[in-house]
């Protein structure tokens, strides 16, 4: 079955290819170019003059989770900072859930974000922090998403002996994990794990085969993207405290900086220095971070509007950012582009450019949306 879509004011592909016009054959772009050129096709879609984009990357959430944090939201509002802490709330209540609940919850959150455009996520354990809940967490999340990474290393579990729990994370939770990840990812901050002991769980996932992630420079400065470019992780998270040599360090490495702005408003700290990061060369990817506790949403758009007007982004890098820098953080070819043989995921604008996600914050945009070749929303 082959859809032609017509009628597009304005296509970003984020590849060489251009034009007004384009084809899904099966879940795949088969054409792009120009309406006059257009191959037939078993159906037509005319989307009259919106604007159409690759659906965003989401290549940051959290969501196998239970319970509610709302009090600690309320709290911070008020005035009390964020620490890495309150992830143990979040432990207990998932450790205390069925499998049906995580993977409601797993369900509604995905669902949610694909009726906003986003058509691919990469979701995370580390709600579970034990062998058998980290396990259940990663089945869980494999039955949805597309991506799913490995964070048993997000907090020494309360009253634990941090070097017993590295072991642990490295040893025999690592073991049971990796044959249902393809990534890990360690939260190396202060109140969770040093360098030493981030390094530690990061070889021993590489050994196993896993691709690497970093969470760092989150609540201060620290070792996280230094860690993160020495062992050629794919990606360092959250990069909202950043030294010069932190920058320079990315702009001349593989690993991508994902900035999850939505983040840093809820935790009331600093925006992440997008500009430093972009003038240097450095590549930027935008991620939601949906988590019940640091960032409860799963809005890309309000990420990307976000990097617009406060982080001084222009809106082509932002939207490059949300969709290809999500791709490339995940170390993906065939998504957050539009060119053939790329998945057919198009987000289509109810709006004639991808300006209005900066010019109309707050209004949702979505006029349309199609994963893997079929129309979702
Ligand atoms: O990315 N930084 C660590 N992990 C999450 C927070 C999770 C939580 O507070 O529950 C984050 O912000």
């Amino acid at each position: 079955m082959s859809t032609l879509i017509t009628g597009i004011g304005e296509l970003t592909t984020n590849s060489e290819v251009t034009g007004n016009a384009l084809v899904i054959d099966g879940a795949e772009i088969a054409w792009v170019g120009s309406s006059t050129n257009a191959p037939a096709a078993d159906d037509r879609v005319d989307v009259e003059g919106r604007a159409v984009l690759p659906g965003w990357v989401d290549s940051h959430t959290h969501l196998v989770f239970a319970g509610d944090r709302t009090a600690e939201f309320g709290a911070r509002m008020a005035g009390k900072p964020y620490t890495a802490g309150g992830i143990a709330v979040t432990v207990n209540a998932t450790r205390a859930a069925t499998d049906e609940e995580l993977a409601a919850v797993v369900r509604r959150h995905v669902a949610e974000a694909l009726r906003q455009g986003t058509t691919f996520v990469e979701t995370k354990t580390g709600y579970g922090l034990n062998v058998a809940d980290e396990v259940r967490s990663a089945r869980i999340a494999a039955e949805q998403a597309d991506e799913v990474t490995f964070l048993g290393a997000h907090l020494v579990p309360p009253g634990e002996d941090a070097d017993t729990y590295v072991d642990l994370v490295r040893g025999e939770m690592l073991d049971a994990v990796a044959p249902l990840v393809s990534w890990a990812d360690v939260f190396c901050e202060k109140g969770a794990f040093d360098y030493d002991q981030s390094k530690a769980v990061l070889q021993a996932a590489a050994a196993k085969g896993l691709g690497l992630r970093v969470h760092g420079n989150q609540l201060g400065e620290g070792p996280g993207v230094r860690l993160a470019v020495e062992l050629g992780a794919a990606s360092v998270d959250h990069c909202t405290y950043l030294s010069a040599a932190d920058v320079d360090a990315l702009a001349s490495s593989d690993t991508v900086a994902t900035l999850l702005p939505a983040c840093d408003l809820s935790t009331r700290q600093s925006l992440p220095p997008a500009r430093a990061l972009l003038d240097a060369g450095a590549t930027v990817a935008l991620a939601s971070n949906c988590n019940p506790g640091s960032s409860y949403t799963s809005s890309m758009a309000f990420c990307v509007t976000t990097a617009v007007l406060q982080m001084r982004m222009s809106v082509e890098e932002a939207v490059w950012a949300a969709t290809a820098g999500g791709a490339q953080a995940l170390r993906r070819t065939d998504v957050g582009v539009i060119r053939p043989g790329a998945r057919a995921d198009l987000h289509v604008l109810d709006a004639p450019s991808i300006t209005h996600l900066a010019y109309r914050p707050g209004v949702p945009l979505t006029h349309s949306v199609w994963r893997r070749g079929e129309r979702a929303s």
